[in-house]
């Protein structure tokens, strides 16, 4: 399968999102990343239910919800009704996330599992099984605009190794300081998808960045 490109809203420009979420719409993204903070699990606080409905009514891709919160199970429900397609919980915030895996799929959203970049990816190994998506984060949540960590390649290709083994068919994605110097060896090291924000926000032509991330 080609990979799959899907820009970071939260580096979009919040006064015209408009402008922005209409540019991804005609690019050659896949998805949108929409990045849920909560200033607790994570030391920043973004936008909640009411943006990302906002968002949900213009889209036309689907809405890749990543939660940087603690306790994601109380709200799973609600992120539907808001318009998630993808809804991805962090390992470090789910202690019975099994659970909180199937409770995603139950509630008709594709499920994904996220490991900050301290933890093993051999911790995901009897859960890939049971997931769509498994996020490895290429820097420490929280910021857009942060260094991409360099292990992340290697962790890339053991979490390939483990999805063969455990027969999974989860797709990988990974998050954090992604642009044109690392898209392609992520993409050789096994990655699906490439979530990228101020890399294409903040660059002068955001669709012909993302074109970039797409085409190698
Ligand atoms: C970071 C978020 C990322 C962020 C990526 O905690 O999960 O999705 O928007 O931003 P860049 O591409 O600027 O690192
Ligand atoms: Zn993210």
């Amino acid at each position: 399968m080609a990979h799959l490109v899907a820009p970071s809203l939260l580096a979009a420009n919040f006064l015209n999102l408009e402008k922005d979420i209409r540019m991804v719409n005609e690019s050659q993204a896949d998805w949108f990343h929409v990045d849920v903070m909560d200033g607790h699990f994570v030391p920043n606080i973004s936008f909640g239910f009411s943006i990302i409905s906002q968002i949900k009514s213009i889209a036309g891709k689907p809405l890749d919800v990543h939660l940087m919160i603690s306790d994601p199970d109380k709200y799973i429900e609600e992120f539907k009704k808001s318009g998630a397609d993808h809804l991805t919980v962090h390992y470090e915030t789910c202690p019975h996330l099994h659970r909180s895996i199937h409770s995603i799929k139950e509630n008709e959203m594709k499920a994904g599992v996220v490991i900050n970049p301290h933890n093993p990816v051999s911790l995901l190994s009897d859960i890939v099984a049971d997931v769509d998506i498994v996020l490895i984060m290429s820097v420490n949540p929280g910021f857009g605009g942060q260094r991409f960590i360099s292990s992340t390649y290697r962790r890339i290709s053991e979490l390939k190794e483990l999805l063969i083994r455990k027969n999974s068919n989860a797709l990988i994605e990974v998050d954090g300081g992604v642009d044109t110097a690392n898209a392609q060896k992520l993409v050789e090291a096994g990655a699906d998808i490439l979530v990228a924000g101020s890399f294409v926000f903040g660059s002068e032509d955001p669709a012909r960045t993302i074109e970039q991330l797409k085409n190698f």
